[in-house]
């Protein structure tokens, strides 16, 4: 009869962990990109190998719901924003569970629980003396009737100049400033010039809590994250501004009507209002986990988010009494091929597009196998992804089960030989289970890429042993000494899927059922199932191909729209106009969405000159910041007899037009000017024909 024979090795005594961990809340107006998996999924990696070896670990996140992009996106789409909160909130999880992140608790920054401790934090700060008071000039948009946040107004750089800058930082020169100080500010949601208004708002100070702060960053951050921060402190550390002008989604402050917390305040409160619910709903005590000094609580960020999560976030915990967290995990940003991720070039790929096209399994498995703990940016390198995935996961990993397990159902009834007195069997499968301290030390330290290197390097030694054997050749020969060959690979492969469990967890599952268990720990490594017949063989990974790649890449470009045209009107006399008018039909009416296809910048012109043997041409170079520059042909010469006046003009211009070749060189866009229609005689541009005029601002 067949036997199970478990052989268990020391198990380990340790006494269980208790752990809080978070990743950071995705906001809640955009999808899930590969740019964010990089946090999700090693947060998942961490959660799943602490639960693997038996911690009470859990896993609490949410949508980070509250400000101004959530209230604009939903005023746009005419819905509420807790519609579009909750539609959102559905999106993000289905993109996180088929990628096989498990939270224990997804929840929202829009709930009561959050609302209640962020009024609790907030009364503790003000307990402590900790919050001030300032009036200080603000932009306002008195079209959109609205203070600006710092990401709704673009100009020029107060300290060098560049243009096309947001209120807060300078992308070109790194400054730091307000939104008030910037030159030719722009609204950049209606375009119009905003005014400065003055505002009363709270701030946290966080000066009382300087040498506190201090102490509490080289202790609980990584040297690279504290250098940095602690260079803050070598000054008075200023106050922080955590309130925010109705109109706002998020919530009220009390006691200061039409003042709302500002989404930084509320969104890393978020973390404790998740677990919170996460207690409720399994009948747990909030303070045994978050306020237990013995328990422990990490948070898993990227490097963009240090200053909220590393001095203000321990600041209010601080004053409110509240445990904090032990560690902060910083991570690096996500590039692609070695550069930024790129809507043109389709490199900024959703989660939703990469599922449509490959197995969540490969990019676990290679972010895994780059992924090292440190602050380092990640590449995320395409041809390198197919290949290691097809090399390593696939050729390397599951070859060894995929060989054996078939080999042994097909000619040799599936069942599994018992290994005592096979030392050469045992010895592979001591090797197998030695390297395992070292993989759960790499795990614990989130080198994930050094725990892959080293089940790659007992992957060799599996297939090493499985190729000198030469089961292929035996098994024509002796099918017993076969079946301890095979047994002792599969068991091999065993091993090594415990140790992959945390980054492939559903892989795990499935090489799991196949040894006929039902629940796999790290200690599971010490057993060897032997004796037994093999469960059926499931497809554990399949290669992938590089047209796979190409066909993300393509769905994850964004085209520059077909959108239609728009003419260059001339500013010709509107007595000429008036006359012209009356004879150019209006072209058929557009819904809203083509419009809404048209990407409208404003760019400076640089420089405009006539084009040789064109009387209708003019040539412009326009400087649109971030885009860099473009060269434009506008066929309104007629209405500029002296171009060199318009260096210098903003223009709007259609900036996702598709460049058109022309005689005289390639027009990347079109500017838009105001005018009647005809009165540039006709359809002059290349890039125009009649219609809507725009603006010459
Ligand atoms: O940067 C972001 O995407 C924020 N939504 C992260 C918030 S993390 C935490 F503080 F809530
Ligand atoms: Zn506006």
């Amino acid at each position: 009869m067949a036997r199970k024979r478990r052989i268990w090795y020391n198990s380990c005594t340790m006494s269980k962990r208790k752990i809080v961990v978070t990743s950071a809340l995705p906001y809640a107006n955009g999808d899930i990109h590969l740019g964010h998996l990089v946090e999700y999924l090693q947060t998942d990696f961490w959660v799943r190998f602490q639960k693997l070896r038996g911690n009470d670990c859990v896993y609490v996140c949410a949508d980070d719901t509250h400000g101004t992009p959530v209230m604009i996106r939903a005023r746009n789409e005419g819905i509420a924003p807790e519609e579009l909160i909750a539609r959102t909130h559905a999106v993000h999880l289905r993109d996180f569970t088929d990628f096989q992140v498990a939270f224990d608790n997804y929840y929202t920054t829009n709930s009561p629980e959050n609302k209640e401790f962020s009024e609790r934090i907030y009364a503790a700060m003000e307990k402590s003396g900790g919050i001030t008071k300032k009036t200080s000039p603000q932009l306002y948009c008195e079209h959109c009737q609205m203070f600006l946040p710092d990401r709704y107004v673009k100009g020029v750089c107060p300290k060098c100049g560049a243009e096309n800058q947001y209120g807060d930082s300078c992308d070109h020169c790194g400054s730091t400033y307000g939104a008030e100080e910037l030159g030719a500010p722009k609204c950049t949601t209606c375009g119009g010039t905003p005014v400065v208004r003055d505002s009363e708002h709270l701030y946290f100070e966080l000066e009382p809590q300087h040498a506190y702060l201090e102490k509490w960053i080289t202790e609980h951050t990584t040297s690279d994250v504290s250098n940095k921060l602690l260079e803050w402190f070598s000054e008075p550390l200023r106050g922080w501004c955590i309130s925010r002008d109705a109109p706002y989604f998020g919530f009220e402050i009390p006691g200061h009507k039409g003042k709302f917390f500002y989404v930084w305040v509320d969104a890393p409160i978020g973390y404790l209002a998740s677990l919170k619910n996460w207690c409720e709903k399994n009948g747990q005590k909030f303070e045994d986990w978050w306020q237990d000094p013995n328990a422990e609580r990490y948070h898993f960020i990227g490097k963009d988010i240090i200053r909220f999560h590393c001095l203000f976030w321990p600041g209010m915990l601080h004053v409110a009494g509240f445990e904090q967290p032990n560690k902060i995990f910083v991570h690096g940003f996500l590039t692609v091929n070695g550069e930024k991720m790129s809507k043109s070039k389709g490199t900024f790929v959703n989660a939703r597009t990469y599922l449509d096209h490959l197995p969540p399994e490969a990019l676990r498995y290679y972010y895994a196998a780059k992924l090292g703990g440190t602050t380092d940016d990640m590449d995320l390198n395409l041809s390198d992804f197919v290949q290691r995935v097809n090399s390593d996961l696939v050729g390397k990993v599951t070859n060894i089960a995929s060989r054996s397990a078939q080999m042994l159902q097909k000619k040799l009834d599936g069942r599994l030989a018992t290994l005592a007195g096979h030392e050469e069997e045992l010895a592979l499968l001591q090797k197998m289970r030695d390297g395992g301290e070292t993989i759960a030390k790499h795990y614990e330290e989130r080198r994930f890429n050094q725990a892959v290197v080293e089940i790659c390097r007992l992957a060799d030694a599996a297939n090493e042993y499985f190729d000198r054997k030469e089961p292929w050749k035996t098994v024509k020969t002796d099918a017993e000494a076969t079946r301890i060959t095979l047994t002792a690979a599969l068991n091999a492969f065993r091993i090594l899927a415990i140790y992959l469990k945390p980054i492939l967890p559903a892989y795990a599952d499935k090489a799991m059922k196949l040894f006929g268990e039902s629940a796999w720990t790290w200690g599971s490594r010490d057993a060897a199932v032997e004796g037994v017949a093999l469960g059926a063989y499931e497809y554990l990974a399949s290669r992938i191909d590089s047209k796979q790649v190409d066909a993300m890449i393509a769905a994850a470009t964004v085209k520059p729209a077909d959108s239609g045209e728009v003419a260059h009107e001339s500013r010709a006399s509107k007595n000429k106009a008036k006359a012209v008018a009356t004879v150019v039909p209006l072209k058929p009416e557009i819904a809203f969405p083509d419009f809404e296809k048209l990407d409208l910048r404003v760019g400076v012109v640089e420089s405009c000159e006539t084009v040789p043997k064109s009387s209708k041409l003019l040539k412009f170079v326009l400087d649109a910041g971030a885009l860099g520059k473009r060269t434009i042909f506008s066929g309104i010469r007629q209405a500029y007899p002296e171009p060199e006046k318009l260096v210098g003009k903003e223009v709007v211009f259609v900036a996702n037009l598709a460049p058109r070749k022309m005689s005289v060189g390639v027009s990347e866009g079109m500017i838009l000017f105001a005018g009647e229609p005809g009165t540039c005689g006709g359809a002059v541009s290349p890039t125009s024909a009649s219609g809507a005029g725009a603006a010459v601002t």
